[in-house]
């Protein structure tokens, strides 16, 4: 099986442990081990004499439990605790879908959402965002339009990256609605689930609207632990789920016991950090507006509504030969194209604490060269 670049992360790959002012990250500030230990209150010991041990493939009980408290409706059952939230995207498409199916897809989507549907089907149709009044929308109607008798899967993923948008509850739930109403799977990533800006507006997750939804979650986003590796699946379906826990055998069999302990940890302090992320991101957006304001002959700004990133134009002919230029001299913005959302649109990353400060050195170098 011959997988087509992963061209967001390939990207990552080459710029973002060099470029020293990082300005498009989708995570959150991440914090160490020792100060997630102190703020959840969990002792050294239970973390150095935890053993290390296979774990239990589906991931620890008492973890599960703790997830599914979360989410109303849902048991530990329920839940798949997975090695990494990528190897969830992986395991569920391959266990959801086969050739010819159709997958309706959000268009931009984080990349190997796209890429694996299309891998696997073959036949995919892009459901897509567009800006109107100066804010990213979707239309239903044309969703609607998309559905065939063949269509298996839609994927959501919502706060969104890269745009921030955020649908209004009514409208999620036509959609989910609408999706059960034709035997359609709802594949919902929530990884920035939590980062509701003015801390208000949060959707329920998928799958209380929709018992046949399958839901993707994790401490990478909202939480700022993208290093714990840490993610899950709730899907509801238990011959889903037993095809789901096959495949899982295949990539990592379980869960590593250090990374099963720390999520814990993080689980007990979960709104702690999320409040910290929140506060930072919103400094963050009212911090850039002036530079914005300052570069509108390079950048039309569209703040986000929800998440850490947000989508924004530029009037460079191609962003990424402008991304590219930047990333030489040490500013890391993403291109759309990277994306598959043409080449007029850059993500910016709004979760890091040094991001007024590198958003500074940007505009010093603006300033020099444009
Ligand atoms: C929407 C979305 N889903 C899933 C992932 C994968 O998360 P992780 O990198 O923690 O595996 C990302 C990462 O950027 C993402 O943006």
């Amino acid at each position: 099986m011959k997988l087509k670049p992963f061209q967001l992360e390939l990207y990552f790959a080459k710029y973002e442990f060099t470029c020293p002012h990082m300005l498009c990250a989708s995570d959150c500030e991440s914090l160490s081990i020792e100060e997630l230990l102190v703020l959840s209150g969990t002792s050294p010991q239970t973390f150095l004499q935890s053993r290390l041990g296979y774990t239990d493939s589906q991931g620890d009980p008492a973890l599960r439990e703790m997830i599914a408290a979360d989410v109303p409706g849902v048991t530990a059952e329920e839940v798949v605790f997975l090695s990494a939230p990528e190897e969830g995207i992986y395991i569920a498409l391959n266990a959801l879908l086969s050739t010819g199916d159709h997958v309706i897809v959000l268009s931009p989507i984080y990349e190997s959402l796209l890429n694996l549907a299309e891998q696997i089907t073959g036949n995919v149709s892009l459901w897509p965002f567009h800006m109107k009044d100066g804010r990213w929308t979707l239309d239903e109607d044309e969703l609607y339009a998309l559905a065939t008798p063949k269509t298996k899967c839609l994927i959501l993923n919502f706060p969104h990256n890269p745009t921030g948008f955020l649908p209004d509850p009514a409208q999620f739930s036509r959609i989910l609605e609408w999706a059960a109403s034709r035997g359609i799977r709802v594949f919902s990533d929530e990884m920035y689930r939590g980062l509701e800006l003015n801390g208000r507006n949060r959707l329920p997750s998928a799958v209380e609207l929709n018992d046949q939804a399958l839901v993707l979650s994790g401490l990478s986003k909202t939480y700022g632990l993208p290093g714990l590796r840490a993610g899950w699946l709730i899907v509801k379906d238990a011959a889903l789920r037993a095809e789901i826990l096959n495949w899982k055998l295949y990539t990592s069999i379980c869960a590593a016991k250090p990374g099963e302990v720390l999520t814990l940890a993080a689980l007990q302090c979960k709104e702690v950090l999320a409040q910290r992320n929140r506060e930072l991101i919103t400094r963050n957006i009212a911090g850039a507006a002036p530079f914005f304001k300052r570069w509108d002959s390079l950048f039309t700004w569209i703040p986000p509504q929800a998440g850490s990133v947000a989508l924004v134009e530029t009037k460079q002919p191609s962003a990424q030969a402008f991304c590219e230029q930047l990333a030489q001299a040490g500013f890391l913005l993403l291109p759309s194209s990277y994306m598959n959302f043409g080449d007029q649109h850059v993500r910016f990353g709004f979760g890091r604490q040094a991001f007024l400060t590198n958003l500074q050195a940007l505009d010093d170098y603006l300033k020099a060269h444009y």
